[in-house]
């Protein structure tokens, strides 16, 4: 089966060609155009900007991927959760296509995608497994009973993981998107510098498996606040706030996987998203963790191969009622 997926839930405009073979999955073409020099000066993305740019960058990306001609099966989109002018300018897009060609639509879950683009190369996972989704927009631990069973246990009661990466980043003076921009500055400690700064852990013990980086993000703000303009423009203090700001994200994140990992007794655990791009957070939970799945590097942030994989899993939903797929912003994994 052959899918042309198509991602447009925030800031980047992706599209894929992925085929399902019977053991992994073949990318056979995936094209992101991002907007992040766009949104940079914004700090964050600015809706209004990305809708006009996904709808300028559809037909560019797509003559991009469909260079070969290829027998396509069906074509997968992007629903939900995202921003909901961005959701429908690459919805309509799809279903221009599939009206063209005659193909269903198959309607994916972006936070879906996230997970199971981890099965890229071995469709094949222990059960139960617990997927940790931590990006800019979503912080959740989700229960995999199976594919398509899901169960939220845990998610952030205000900013996600990345938001907070972008948010301080932004207060360092440090470019967006914040979280390389922090990990790029997190060179070794120097002992005699700063070596007592300290930023709290939210929720670290907690006994659910919630999250809360808001906190984080005003501590940094007051830290910031409390030096005076030469120490604010350190390059010492600035690597040493940005470990922390790291570490503590890490340290909350660990701790809350740990914990539900054990009470549910999973068998594996899958981490996607952004923020799972970071080096130095893979490293401390391959340490803790033996059975854990990462995506390829380019396949944690968003993308459309995650999306044409999602979609494989819910071919049976693919339709040709075309005005049954919708935009839904707020979409929920279960
Ligand atoms: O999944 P994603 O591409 O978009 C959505 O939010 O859906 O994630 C973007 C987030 C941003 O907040 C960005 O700062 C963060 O992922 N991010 C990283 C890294 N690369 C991207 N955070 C930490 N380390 C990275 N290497």
């Amino acid at each position: 089966m052959i899918i042309l997926a198509i991602e447009t839930s925030c800031d980047d405009t992706a599209i894929a060609i992925v085929k399902a073979n019977r053991q992994k999955f073949e990318v056979l073409a995936s094209v992101i155009s991002s907007q992040i020099e766009i949104h940079k000066e914004y700090g964050g993305v600015y809706p209004t900007l990305a809708v006009r740019e996904h709808k300028k960058n559809l037909p560019i990306v797509l003559k991009k991927v469909l260079k070969k001609s290829l027998e396509i099966d069906a074509i997968a989109v992007t629903i939900g959760p995202g921003l909901d002018p961005c959701l429908w300018a690459g919805i309509n897009f799809a279903k221009e296509l599939a009206k063209a060609k005659n193909l269903p639509v198959i309607p994916v879950n972006h936070l879906e995608g996230h997970i199971l683009v981890n099965l890229i190369n071995k469709k094949k996972l222990a059960f139960p497994a617990l997927a940790l989704i931590i990006s800019g927009g979503n912080t959740q631990l989700i229960l995999v009973k199976k594919i398509g069973n899901y169960k939220i246990l845990g998610e952030t009661r205000d900013d996600a993981v990345g938001e907070c990466f972008d948010k301080t980043a932004r207060i360092l003076g440090l470019e967006y998107p914040g979280g390389p921009a922090i990990a790029q500055k997190c060179v070794k400690p120097s002992f005699t510098h700063f070596a007592d700064l300290k930023l709290p852990r939210p929720m670290i013990n907690s006994k659910d498996y919630d999250f809360s980086f808001s906190g984080l993000k005003t501590a940094v703000l007051y830290n910031f606040k409390n030096q005076n303009k030469k120490t604010q423009k350190s390059q010492k203090y600035i690597s040493a706030m940005c470990r922390e700001i790291q570490q503590s994200a890490i340290d909350v994140l660990i701790k809350k996987t740990l914990r539900a990992s054990l009470d549910y007794g999973v068998k594996s655990i899958i981490v996607g998203g952004g923020v799972s791009a970071n080096q130095e957070l893979r490293k401390q939970f391959k340490k803790r963790f033996d059975n854990i799945l990462f995506p390829p590097k380019k396949m944690s942030t968003d993308n459309a191969v995650m999306i044409a994989i999602a979609g494989y899993y819910n071919r049976e939903k693919g339709t040709k009622n075309y005005s049954r797929i919708k935009a839904e912003p707020n979409l929920r994994i279960n």
